[in-house]
């Protein structure tokens, strides 16, 4: 496995590649939800390109840059491990040099959800993820569910500049108890990992509804929002039952998907979860095209 950091020689290595290259960007702190992208990306793939870049202009004002995990030794081992080719682990300086000034801004479906609670935070996700893709050149690349706005933004952004590439969703992997993986999750404490499940328990039984006829977005929403309030741990930020291409509110019931989504603050961290209604959508297949504009 290469590990660079300069984009000279990412662009040499990038040219040694034959065939397919699949990308898995990534800010690091990896667990088990990034190795299952780097899975997809060796299955799909003759080589795959992994970045690890904690991207500053995706973070607010008040979001923590200087305190993100940043435990590249153990990423590298882990990615190694998973038969990555190739690693970009530029600094912040090589990205954004002195006098760097252009930004990506997809405009409808930023504002929404994530976009409406953290402003200018697509901006900074297109941005870094269009030069990524720039650097990279990947046929493929991997995202996760989890992110399923960021997966919707990428997408517009994909179509929109004509990158010749197709974006691959990678549904969410989860602990034996429901909770979706991520970084975030290790700032719980015991008692608020205890209280997380209820984030996927009420996704879980908004689906058994759906499952059993209820089309109602309305409905939907509101057993989501009953199981997690129920919960005196959880402070719901945003509960969403939207069209999973332009991410708009539903208010009627439709046979069209759905994507149901919210953002819970257990203690410090907000949760992510969501799910495309019917369940059987929740597939690489199924999620690449529907969250697909
Ligand atoms: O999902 C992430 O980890 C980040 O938003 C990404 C796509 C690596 C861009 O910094």
């Amino acid at each position: 496995m290469f590990v660079i950091d300069n984009i000279p020689d990412l662009r040499a290595a990038r040219r040694e590649l034959n065939g397919t290259v699949g990308l898995v960007a990534t800010m690091g702190a990896l667990h088990d939800g990034h190795l299952e992208l780097i899975r997809q990306a060796r299955h799909r793939c003759d080589a795959v390109i992994a970045t690890i870049f904690v991207n500053p202009t995706q973070f607010g004002q008040h979001e923590d840059l200087s305190n993100y995990p940043r435990p590249l030794a153990r990423d590298l081992a882990l990615l190694e491990s998973a038969q990555t080719d190739l690693v970009f682990t530029p600094t912040p300086a090589i990205m954004y040099p002195a006098g760097y000034q252009t930004y990506i801004t997809v405009e409808e479906v930023t504002r929404p959800l994530e976009g409406a609670s953290r402003p200018g935070h697509f901006r900074g996700v297109a941005t870094v993820v269009s030069k990524l893709f720039h650097l990279t050149q990947p046929h493929q690349a991997f995202f996760g569910q989890k992110d399923a706005q960021q997966v919707v933004v990428i997408q517009q952004m994909v179509r929109d500049l004509d990158f010749p590439l197709e974006v691959v969703v990678v549904p969410t992997l989860r602990e034996p108890d429901g909770l979706a993986m991520s970084s975030r999750n290790g700032y719980l404490t015991a008692q608020e990992r205890a209280a997380a499940p209820v984030i996927y328990r009420a996704l879980q039984l908004a689906s058994q509804r759906y499952d059993a006829g209820e089309r109602n977005p309305n409905t939907l929403r509101e057993i989501v929002r009953n199981t997690v309030q129920a919960n005196p741990l959880a402070r719901i930020d945003y509960i969403s039952a939207a069209d999973p291409r332009t991410l708009q509110e539903l208010d009627s019931p439709t046979e069209q998907p759905i994507l149901l989504s919210l953002t819970v603050q257990i203690g410090k961290p907000r949760l992510l979860d969501n799910l495309l209604l019917p369940a059987s959508l929740n597939t690489v297949d199924g999620l690449s095209q529907t969250l697909n504009g």
